[in-house]
């Protein structure tokens, strides 16, 4: 057995460094991922109630990167890329480890999606090194986001594979596990990584592999933690769920507005699939309407830009050379909230 200390995003704070920023809008956000350069490093969730087309349309507009959710027919899913084409320059969409993943990516490959997610909950998995040896046999430097993953171990076992090497620029791994804000995997199996954590181990290990953060991003400071700690881009759902461009209506109660937020191992969604709702490692909630993503996203971007001249940095790579990370204690993180009351 081995235990070793860990870290989320709340138990870290960044040491600020002197900058040479005159103003916050010379930060440059932008970053590449399995090769897509992206203007800013945010890319909405795989999720059925995060992103669908109106959400990949928004984020591309905006410099940054949607991908479409598998929890529908291969058909639905191409008519999504199709509706995307002439708004966006990059379009996100997924694929599952079942049967259907050539089906999938046949389909979203000639529609016009330029990257490809490997979407499944546990990532190191035999099943998912079975599919990717074949991936990189046909699809050679179609971009792709392998998730989820959690562990140097498991991007060591996946760069294993035979044709990788050649294709690494084109790969990216998406980490945590159990993380996200709607998850129950750390409950239900005890088994997880905090997101922060395995960047951070991920990049010690490999330096050169693009890590996009995913799971627990509540504010733009985690945002600024992630790609300090050494990611190259987010991943957002709560974030970016309950905007106008998030799939589902609006629901009125007691004169608030709200949307629905699905976990993609929820019931609901399984339920969607046409899948067994046994297993459920996801909950299913309302959260506030935010309107347009657009403000939400440009709010979050004014924070992260913000860290950035705290770092000392106008760059995501300068950003993460030789940052200091420091543990904080429970009176640390009380004191970094507000509490003039
Ligand atoms: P946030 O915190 O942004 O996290 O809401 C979004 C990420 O959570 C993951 N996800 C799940 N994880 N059960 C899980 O254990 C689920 O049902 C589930 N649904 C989403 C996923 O990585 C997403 O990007």
């Amino acid at each position: 057995m081995r235990l070793k200390k860990v870290y989320s995003f709340d138990d870290v704070m960044l040491v600020p460094r002197m900058s040479t920023l005159n103003s916050r809008s010379e930060a440059d956000l932008s970053t590449t991922v399995a090769g897509i350069e992206l203007k800013i490093p945010i890319i909405a969730a795989n999720m059925s109630s995060v992103c669908e087309e109106s959400m990949v349309m928004a984020l591309g507009q905006m410099g940054g990167l949607g991908v479409l959710h598998r929890m529908c027919s291969v058909e639905e899913q191409t008519v999504m890329i199709q509706r995307c084409i002439n708004t966006t320059e990059n379009i996100g969409f997924s694929i599952g480890i079942g049967d259907d993943w050539r089906e999938r990516m046949e389909a979203g490959r000639k529609a016009g999606g330029n990257i490809a997610c490997l979407d499944i909950a546990h990532g190191h998995h035999s099943r998912v090194i079975e599919i990717l040896d074949k991936y990189f046999g046909i699809y050679k430097d179609f971009p792709l986001i392998i998730g989820q993953i959690a562990t140097p171990s498991a991007v060591r076992d996946i760069l294993r594979l035979h044709l990788v090497e050649r294709h690494l620029k084109t790969i990216a791994f998406k980490t945590s596990i159990g993380g996200g804000s709607l998850c129950t995997t750390r409950i239900k199996t005890g088994f997880g990584v905090p997101t922060l954590q395995a960047i951070m181990d991920i990049r010690a290990e490999f330096p050169h592999v693009c890590v996009v953060g995913d799971g627990g991003i509540k504010e733009s400071g985690d945002i600024v933690k992630s790609l300090a700690a050494g990611a190259s881009a987010v991943m957002l759902g709560n974030l970016l769920a309950g905007t106008d461009e998030a799939p589902g209506r609006i629901i009125k109660s007691d004169d608030r507005l709200y949307k629905i937020y699905r976990g993609s191992a929820s019931f609901g969604d399984k339920a969607m699939r046409g899948e067994q709702t046994r297993n459920i490692e996801g909950e299913e909630t309302l959260v506030p309407y935010k309107g347009g993503v657009k403000r939400v996203v440009d709010s979050l971007l004014d924070g992260v830009r913000s860290g950035f001249s705290y770092g000392g940095a106008s760059t995501i790579e300068e950003l993460q050379d030789d940052i200091e990370f420091v543990e904080i204690s429970v009176h640390g993180y009380k004191e970094s909230l507000p509490h003039g009351k």
